[in-house]
């Protein structure tokens, strides 16, 4: 990291931090705490006055090729400046045909582009590849409601890659293997661990604190010209493949390659790889219905039976995304808050109504439901568990 790197980090984790958990404790005390307009102003221009003297000797320090590491990291700190000016208003894409964060905007798009991802923050520089110093990780405020939520979106991001991998793991081996049915248990071991720290994140979070000082820092906004959709706890590739290896999903799906398709920017370049290879393998499902003629075998009723389980448990996670998360933290607030149309609520822009439809149908696919609008796989997971033989009790 150059010195200008290091520094503009050290604002970021620092005075950046502070002048939005200023401005948050400003915008929660007021009756309407939705509104930003007309508060904390001289703490607004301070932030922006001072990013953009960062950003500014960085652009002029030009390329310093100081490695993928150093570049991704510091194209999350522009896009956590880029960000905030979103959240603070100071930008907002509907009232701007380009970003008026000139230098942020040019230097964004220099990094994104020569690493090969969006040019703004995306999930990995604040979970799977957020740095702590001293014990404490980026974060856009110092509310322990942010640091909650982080901590245990990266500990659900972490539990799917384990289970990720162990599928993975599983592919050159094959459904017969005897090795296969540890790889199974494990992958469904960490979708429990997902569901466990899901069900904690119920829990401890504040809804209140969550859905008007944590979420607005994701709101879609523009760098350069266009606009970029916010980043999710989901932009990793590691749940897409588990849907895609389990075979709940398909990549021939035109509902769910648009998905990846709109997706794999915002991943890094080495995850983007493994979900590409992903995409054209066969499912482990395929793959138990391709040996039907094996069904007496006992490696056939073992793994069959692990494989079940494990995709039983990946559709109980997304349902608990579903209907817990989503339901508790942004459908109830928006509902009372009577802002379930705001465009500008969800990280990926669509009103909520429509943003709820697509991850229903996402959900539904992953927990195979009986649904005929949708190419869910509930005949062909019916098939197969009608193929195992009563356990011995
Ligand atoms: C996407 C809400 C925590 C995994 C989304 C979306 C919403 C949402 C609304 C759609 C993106 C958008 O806004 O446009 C929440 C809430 C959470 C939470 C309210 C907790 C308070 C988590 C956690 C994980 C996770 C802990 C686990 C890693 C995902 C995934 C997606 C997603 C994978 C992408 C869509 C998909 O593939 O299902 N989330 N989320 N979320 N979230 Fe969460």
């Amino acid at each position: 990291m150059t010195p200008n790197a290091a520094a503009f980090d050290a604002w970021i984790r620092g005075p950046f931090r502070d002048m939005n958990s200023e401005l948050e404790a400003l915008y929660f005390a007021q009756a309407d705490r939705a509104n930003v307009a007309g508060v904390g102003d001289a703490i607004k221009q301070q932030l922006l006055t001072e990013g953009r003297d960062h950003i500014s000797v960085l652009l002029g320090e030009g390329n310093t090729d100081e490695g993928f590491d150093a570049n991704f990291d510091l194209l999350g700190n522009v896009g956590f400046y880029m960000a905030a000016c979103r959240r603070h208003e100071l930008t907002e894409p509907s009232r701007e045909t380009r970003s008026p964060l000139t230098e942020a905007s040019a230097l964004a798009m220099q990094l994104g582009a020569s690493l090969g991802t969006v040019p703004r923050f995306a999930s990995a520089h604040l979970e799977t590849h957020n740095r702590a110093h001293n014990g404490v990780f980026k974060s856009f405020t110092s509310l322990e409601d942010e640091i909650t939520f982080i901590a245990y979106n990266t500990r659900g991001a972490f539990g799917y890659i384990r289970a990720a991998e162990a599928l993975l793991h599983l592919l050159p081996l094959g459904i017969s293997h005897p090795v296969a049915a540890d790889l199974l248990r494990q992958a469904k071991a960490s979708l429990e661990e997902v569901h466990r720290y899901n069900a904690e994140l119920f829990e401890v979070l504040d809804v209140e604190r969550f859905f008007y000082c944590v979420r607005p820092y994701y709101k879609p906004h523009r760098v350069g010209l266009r606009e970029y959709r916010g980043a999710n706890a989901g932009d990793f590739a590691g749940i897409n493949v588990i849907d895609l290896l389990l075979g709940l999903c398909r990549a021939d799906d035109p509902y769910y390659s648009q998905i990846l398709v709109d997706k794999f920017l915002f991943m890094r370049p080495d995850d983007q790889l493994v979900l590409r290879d992903c995409m054209r393998r066969q499912s482990l499902l395929d793959a138990f219905l391709a040996e039907l003629d094996q069904q007496g075998a006992p490696w056939y009723q073992g793994n069959l039976r692990l494989f079940l389980e494990v995709c039983e448990a990946h559709g109980r996670t997304a349902l608990q995304h579903h209907e817990q998360l989503v339901e508790k933290f942004i459908v109830q607030p928006a509902d009372e808050g009577e802002r379930a149309d705001d465009a500008g609520l969800t990280a990926s822009g669509p009103p909520l109504p429509v943003l709820l439809k697509a991850l229903k149908t996402l959900c539904d696919l992953r927990a195979g439901a009986p649904r005929d609008d949708i190419p869910s796989r509930y005949r062909e997971l019916a098939t197969l568990r009608g193929l195992l033989a009563p356990e011995a009790s």
